[in-house]
């Protein structure tokens, strides 16, 4: 068994029902992939085929988005589920030059892919501890080419508990604003109250860490993009 088939992410059902409420439960997602897209156009539009890695791709949200403004880029998507890839090929069906990885970031390490112009990843890190997230950072690295980018959209540990109370609050916020214009009533208060339960779910760290790490590895132009109460979108370039 490796370290994620013990994550929630490899029961059956469990990353349907994700998908089904990530609209309600991460704040401003829409908004999240407009951003990543605006920095897409700004900074790798004009490349030739521009070469993409998603990781921990989920039904393929990122990189559908990013053919949604250029149809000749190339992707590879990883994930560690099976079901997830499964969704994410009919999502991407009748787009070009795409591959499919089946790994976890653990073992991802030991494989060997090729180089990139952009590596992308949304809500999927944060299941390694620091020291694993590093290792992953540096793999991402080391497969940009020079003046390639990694953007990572995140759930980030806030850095006091008084900041967490209120980010708390800030996204019990969203939930309700986001319930209200649907006319849903489902409970997210135990998303709210566990998302950092630790053990094999979440292991948060905080952006400071994150971005440190980033820097110590040698990314330039490492900045957070956008911040949101928890949620963040953060990346450097090579
Ligand atoms: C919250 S979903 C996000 C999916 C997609 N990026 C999105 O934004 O909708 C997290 C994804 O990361 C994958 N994942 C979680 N831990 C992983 C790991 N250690 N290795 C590889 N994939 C992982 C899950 O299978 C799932 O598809």
């Amino acid at each position: 068994m490796t370290e994620f088939d013990r994550t929630r992410w490899a029961e059956k059902g469990f990353g349907e029902q994700y998908l089904e409420t990530a609209d309600i439960r991460v704040v401003e997602r829409k908004r999240l992939l407009a951003i990543l897209k605006s920095f897409y156009r700004h900074f790798l539009v004009g490349k030739q085929q521009c070469r993409v890695l998603d990781l921990g791709c989920g039904d393929g949200v990122l990189t559908n988005e990013l053919f949604r403004i250029d149809g000749s880029l190339s992707a590879t998507l990883v994930d560690g589920s099976e079901d997830m890839l499964n969704k994410a090929k009919e999502r991407l069906t009748g787009f070009k030059n795409i591959r499919f990885v089946k790994a976890s970031f653990q073992e991802l390490l030991h494989t060997d892919l090729p180089y990139f112009d952009f590596v992308v990843s949304a809500l999927a890190i944060h299941h390694l501890t620091l020291s694993e997230k590093k290792s992953l950072f540096e793999y991402i690295y080391s497969h940009l080419d020079a003046g390639g980018y990694f953007v990572n959209i995140e759930v980030v540990l806030p850095p006091s508990e008084a900041l967490e109370s209120w980010y708390q609050n800030l996204w019990r916020e969203w939930i309700i604003e986001k319930q209200t214009e649907l006319g849903l009533e489902d409970d997210y208060e135990g998303t709210i109250r566990s998302y950092k339960e630790k053990g094999h779910y979440s292991k948060l760290d905080t952006l400071t860490d994150q971005l440190d790490a980033l820097n110590d590895i040698g990314f330039r132009d490492v900045d957070c993009f956008y911040k949101y109460g928890i949620f963040a979108m953060y990346g450097g370039k090579k």
